[in-house]
């Protein structure tokens, strides 16, 4: 409760918001105070079309009603059951549901509560897999610059997006990275995969000479990279990964928290693109964003690695209290749910040509020097103001607001990801939108 003398500069003070410049927020406030579908409400009663699907997580856009009901059927059924040496049949159901939606070779799925905590999980599943065959040398994580894989400590220490990384010391060690794969110079307004950079999962081949292909123990890359502003995998990159994984005895790991979910058109991207890793880590989509829940996917191989010894043994020790909580649970099995009924994976897919015409017309545009996207995601990436990098993304970030239309950015990246419900129209205007605001920029 705030004192007499209180020095706070208003009752938005108490809460530190992540990733947010939070006095400037504070001093002009934006505000959601409720979501239908492809929109949002502010507090001011303007209604905001969601460009961004939340944080690229509602992917069946807003106050589903299917996952509204389930949620509140099981707020009154079963609030909570143990995770450790407990279950609920929810768990259960929802694990089966999401590996027959995976590609085939999964088979397993373990329950977390964020993507950051997925990342976590699979890297530790990755080195506690090979120390359970004996292979126990294997201790290095292998990253990628400008990967983006949550923020806790595995995660910023196998990302390779350096202000989430410089202020957190030491983090990680036997951490390695492959470089990125952006190549503006070869590649800027591709349509599809870039054609130059495959060469450059070559270097994993470098790096196993470096430390002996005996101490790694995983690959982690974002199949297409989100967050640090929509990295496309140039043609054969992902195949070239993999095969050098499997040569040297690698566990390859597609981070999928933001490409899973019909955000590409189809279930995961490994499908997508026709690759398989060994791990997939998943989050957001999983319940439309409406109850925190990640799961981190495993082959049969590697799980039935761990499934050893006497029976009675805790095969991983490795787990969170809510991992598979009930109210999550029965969100997932609702948007699972609502996706199947209402092919939105199929609908992202058709809408593609779409959505991509409507990014491309852009080019020319003031500012713009790139522009890529694949599925139901896009980036227009503007050329940045001499010595103020990132504040004429920003600055269109608000003019949009301003007008309606929720954005995101990332440095000067702007970054687009739709509800995979979004409807021709709602492209217009939200890429109309934009065009306007690009013309009025600094
Ligand atoms: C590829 C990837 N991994 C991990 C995360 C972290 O997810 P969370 O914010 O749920 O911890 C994100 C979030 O955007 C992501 O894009």
């Amino acid at each position: 409760m705030a004192m007499d003398g209180d020095t706070r500069p208003n009752d938005l003070s108490a809460f530190w918001m992540p990733f947010t410049s939070n006095r400037q927020f504070k001093k002009q406030p934006r505000m959601f105070v409720s979501a239908d579908r492809m929109h949002y409400t502010t507090s001011d009663g303007r209604q905001v079309l969601d460009g961004t699907a939340g944080l690229w997580c509602c992917n069946a856009g807003h106050n589903r009603p299917k996952i509204v009901e389930a949620i509140q059927k099981q707020a009154a059924e079963l609030d909570y059951a143990p995770a450790f040496q407990m279950g609920h049949p929810k768990a259960f159901e929802l694990a089966t549901k999401l590996v027959d939606m995976a590609p085939a070779p999964f088979e397993h799925a373990f329950f977390t509560n964020s993507g950051s905590e997925s990342v976590e999980t699979a890297l530790k599943m990755a080195l506690a897999y090979h120390r359970a065959r004996g292979d126990s040398a294997r201790t290095r994580l292998i990253g990628r610059e400008r990967g983006y894989h949550g923020v806790n400590f595995g995660g910023i220490s196998v990302g390779g997006i350096v202000n989430n990384r410089r202020m957190f010391g030491t983090l990680l060690t036997g951490v390695d990275h492959l470089p990125h794969t952006h190549l503006p110079e070869k590649n800027s307004f591709v349509k599809g995969q870039p054609e130059h950079g495959g060469y450059l999962a070559d270097d994993l081949e470098r790096i196993v000479t470096l430390h002996g292909a005996e101490t790694i123990a995983a690959v982690i890359v974002e199949p297409m990279a989100g967050s640090t502003g929509v990295l496309l995998p140039p043609k054969g990159y992902l195949e070239r990964l993999r095969e050098i994984c499997t040569k040297h005895g690698i566990l390859l790991i597609f981070d999928e928290v933001i490409t899973g979910f019909g955000r590409l058109g189809s279930s995961f991207a490994a499908e997508y693109y026709g690759v398989m890793p060994d791990l997939i880590t998943c989050a957001k989509g999983l319940t439309n964003g409406v109850i925190p829940m990640g799961a981190v996917l495993a082959t049969k191989q590697i799980h039935d690695a761990f499934m050893q010894g006497p029976e009675e043994a805790i095969e991983l020790f490795h787990g969170y209290t809510y991992s598979g909580n009930p109210m999550a649970a029965a969100a997932g099995l609702a948007t699972l749910d609502t996706y199947a009924e209402e092919g939105l994976f199929e609908r992202a897919a058709g809408l593609a040509q779409y959505w991509e015409d409507a990014l491309h017309s852009l080019k020319g545009l003031p500012h713009v020097i790139d522009i890529r996207g694949m599925g139901l995601i896009g980036a227009v990436e503007l050329q940045s103001i001499p010595g103020a990098p990132t504040k004429r993304a920003f600055d269109a970030f608000l003019k949009c607001y301003e007008k309606g239309v929720l954005i995101r950015t990332t440095g000067d990246i702007i970054a687009m990801s739709p509800p995979l419900i979004i409807e021709k129209e709602h492209i217009d205007t939200l890429i109309g939108t934009l065009a306007d605001v690009l013309k009025t920029l600094e």
